[in-house]
């Protein structure tokens, strides 16, 4: 019987073999049947005989079913060269890069972090801007009010008046967060991001605020030089008040951010004396900037979810 065992060829001649021995009236099954009439050294021998033709048929499949399929495999052929499925791995949102290079750059400056709430008291988004009720500076944002009087915040200038709030001067910080207006077109979301400087101490001059624009422009869009064009503005919370264009691809002026000398009304209101101390601020939209950077032309393909943005097959 071992012999036969070891010397069958196919799956399907072991199974009949199997069957023969420990189906239902298989051979084996019959004598364990007929057990109880044996003595013990029979009994021992008749149970040895059993496992080791169990053992042997197991043995025997193992090896047909390796031989079956070594037999398959080498029909078969892989073709290593066969280009690999593209993949789709996720990648950072363009705004969170140029964040964290944003970030990393006035952090060299020497500006700290800051953030604050997204619904705003209007002390902070307002009053204390020097904007108070009556003020018709009101009317340049569009804000979003919400019932209790609160607003969604219009500018990120509302973080300026916490960091200042919290630690007085001398100060240099940045703000960074999200900012809401009623306003949606081609270059406008009703909800996009802002990034603020505030640099506040003993001898700070315009110069100090322009001197660490054209640095951080620079390195931002990583030219040699920068051309710069400031302008005269208006903001209820700088006096003076300047806009600063960049020269752009070498032929157009373009708006880069709003900026001035921190009024002594917003010092005040944060108890800073502002015969002691002066110093400047400075705001601008960061998806702008980035849009600038990408090369883009409507802001709200940022926010629409395309796939381009979170698997990085765009950039
Ligand atoms: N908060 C201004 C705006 O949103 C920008 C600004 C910031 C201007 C700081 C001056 C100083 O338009």
């Amino acid at each position: 019987m071992q012999e036969q065992i070891k010397n069958i060829k196919t799956l399907d001649e072991l199974a009949a073999l199997y069957a023969s021995v420990f189906g239902k009236n298989g051979t084996m099954t019959v004598r364990l049947k007929g057990m109880r009439d044996l003595d013990n050294d029979a009994r021992a021998e008749l149970n040895r005989e059993n496992a080791t033709l169990r053992e042997l048929f197991k043995v025997r499949q193992t090896e047909l079913e390796n031989a079956a399929l070594m037999e398959k495999l080498s029909g078969q052929k892989l073709d290593a060269t066969l280009n690999p499925m593209p993949e789709n791995r996720g990648t950072l949102h363009p705004l969170t890069q140029c964040l964290r290079e944003i970030s990393a750059i006035l952090e060299s400056f020497g500006y700290k972090c800051h953030t604050g709430p997204e619904i705003e008291d209007d002390w902070h988004n307002f009053t204390a801007l020097n904007t108070p009720a009556y003020h018709p500076a009101r009317d340049m944002q569009d804000t979003f009010f919400l019932p209790n009087g609160n607003v969604m915040r219009t500018q990120t200038s509302a973080i300026q008046i916490r960091a200042m709030e919290e630690s007085g001067a001398p100060i240099k910080i940045f703000g960074i967060g999200a900012t809401y207006r009623k306003e949606m077109d081609a270059t406008h979301s009703p909800m996009f991001h802002q990034i603020e400087g505030l640099y506040v101490d003993k001898n700070i001059t315009l110069t100090d605020l322009i001197g660490d624009v054209r640095a951080f422009l620079k390195q931002f869009f990583q030219m040699d030089d920068i051309e710069l064009r400031i302008r005269p503005s208006y903001f209820p919370f700088t006096e003076p008040s300047i806009e600063i264009d960049m020269k752009w691809q070498g032929n157009k002026w373009l708006e880069i951010m709003g900026a001035g000398m921190v009024h002594p009304n917003v010092l005040r209101n944060c108890n800073i004396n502002p015969d002691v101390y002066q110093g400047f601020a400075f705001g601008f939209g960061w998806d702008r900037l980035a849009m600038l950077k990408y090369n883009l032309n409507d802001i709200r393909e940022f926010y629409n979810g395309d796939v381009r943005w979170l698997c990085g097959a765009g950039f």
